[in-house]
Formats: structure tokens, C-alpha cells, sequence
């Protein structure tokens, strides 16, 4: 059966049940391998600032994050998810550098300017307009920062005869380059870092062979350079 329920009426009622169908956390509380490497190859120099996660869902790469010295702001529409998040913070030890908030990010962000924004697996079978939160989330990148977004492309095929079984309402599942394009940022100040697809052993509920292939954009919004004075710029 779908954890998903047909009948919920918004985001946060849809993804409340499925946080919580399970009386302890769904997922490891492991970091995403994609974000991860996304986020080690980002320019050394600058280290780690603030991040912003968007559908930060039980935290496991919130806390990777602040593990790594990051300041971040998790946001999820669902309570029983942030609740985990918050546990696994302080069970991490990382609690002063997490900060939480609930948003449905169909109508709204935390507040700011980040150096890192990012998302993993942040699709949702109803209610959510990806491309217009994800032109907000870029918006929200400070000059000099990175936006990542990390998505499936393709789920195994035991796992997509299973949802066609329950009827499971289709979900646009964007590559990177179409994420790009939906986008629609200008270059400059918009650069690709890395457009990829990767491919993950994902065997299913009886042994069954799977491949699920994820999607990773990373984009780099160019810092402002400061004007040298105008006798700089025409020397006499
Ligand atoms: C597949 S989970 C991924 C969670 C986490 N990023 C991870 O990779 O472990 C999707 C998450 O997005 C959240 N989500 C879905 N729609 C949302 C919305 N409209 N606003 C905020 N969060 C949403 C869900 O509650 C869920 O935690």
C-alpha cells in the first residue's frame, strides 16, 4: 500500500502521514552520497557559511552539513520530520548550528541569504510548484554561493511497477539539465558547476534487483566585484 494518501489536503497533511506511517525515523539519518559529494567539492577557500535546506525531511544532510562547521536552516512542511531533525542535531551534537523551521515551500522560505543552498529528493506527488520554489531557493543565494539540487531521475523498476500497481499519481522526475532549464537563471552571474546523473544500487522489498539514477545540478552565482575608483580603471 502507498504511504501516500489520496485524499490529504495539502502538503502538510500528505507528508504528516507519511513521516508519520512510522513510529521511528523512515530514513538512515545518513547524509544523501550525491549532496555530499556535491558539497566537498565546492571551492575550498571560501568554507563553510550558512545553508539553507529545503524539504530538509529526519535532517541527515542538515546535520552533515553542520558537522562540517556549516550554520543550517532546515525547512519542512512536516512537524513529526523537523522533530526528528532536531533529535538527531543534538543526538550529533551539532543542536547551536541547526536551526529549524516549517514551511509549506509552495507559499513560502525561511528568510535570508545563504552560501549554500540545497535540496535532495524534494518532489512530492501533489501540491508543489518544484520549479517556482526552486527559482525562489536561487534567489536566496548569496553572491559567491552555490545552489544544489539533488533529485531522482528514475526510480528502479520494481519500485515503478509497484507505484503503476497502486496507482500512484505520476510525478515529474526533471534531469539536471531540465532543471537547469526551468531555472532560467541569466549567466553571468549564473554558472554550471556540474550537471550529472549517477547511478545507485537500490535493491527492493524482496531481494529484486534495482538501479536508481539521481540527478545532481550544482550552480555557482558569481560574487560581486567591488568598482575600483574610476582613475584605477583610466590610468593617465
Ligand atoms: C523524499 S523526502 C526527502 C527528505 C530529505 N531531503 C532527504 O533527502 O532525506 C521529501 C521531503 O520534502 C518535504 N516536502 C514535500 N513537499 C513539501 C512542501 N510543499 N513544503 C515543505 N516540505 C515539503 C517532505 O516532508 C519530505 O520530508
Amino acid at each position: 500500500m502507498s504511504l501516500f494518501d489520496p485524499s490529504a489536503r495539502d502538503a502538510a497533511e500528505l507528508w504528516e502521514g507519511v513521516h508519520g506511517a512510522t513510529p521511528g525515523n523512515s530514513w538512515s539519518g545518513e547524509p544523501n552520497a550525491a549532496l555530499v559529494g556535491a558539497v566537498r567539492d565546492l571551492d575550498p577557500e571560501r568554507g563553510p557559511g550558512r545553508a539553507l535546506d529545503l524539504g530538509c525531511g529526519e535532517g541527515g544532510d542538515a546535520v552533515w552539513l553542520a558537522r562540517w562547521g556549516w550554520r543550517v536552516t532546515g525547512a519542512d512542511v512536516s512537524a513529526t520530520a523537523l522533530a526528528r531533525a532536531r533529535a538527531l542535531a543534538e543526538e550529533a551534537g551539532v543542536a547551536g548550528r541547526v536551526h529549524l523551521e516549517r514551511h509549506d515551500l509552495g507559499t513560502s522560505l525561511p528568510a535570508g541569504e545563504f552560501d549554500l543552498v540545497c535540496t535532495s529528493f524534494l518532489h512530492s506527488p501533489a501540491f508543489l510548484d518544484r520549479p517556482a520554489v526552486l527559482r525562489r531557493a536561487a534567489a536566496a543565494v548569496a553572491p559567491g554561493g552555490h545552489l544544489v539540487v539533488v533529485g531522482h531521475v528514475r526510480a528502479p523498476g520494481w519500485r515503478r511497477r509497484q507505484q503503476q500497481e497502486e496507482g500512484f499519481p505520476e510525478v515529474e522526475l526533471p534531469t539536471p539539465e531540465q532543471v537547469r532549464e526551468q531555472l532560467a537563471l541569466p549567466a553571468p552571474p549564473w554558472r554550471v558547476v556540474r550537471s550529472e546523473l549517477l547511478e545507485r544500487p537500490v535493491p527492493g522489498p524482496r531481494g529484486e534487483a534495482g538501479t536508481a539514477v539521481d540527478g545532481v545540478l550544482v550552480l555557482h552565482r558569481a560574487p560581486v566585484r567591488a568598482q575600483r575608483p574610476a582613475a584605477d580603471r583610466h590610468p593617465s
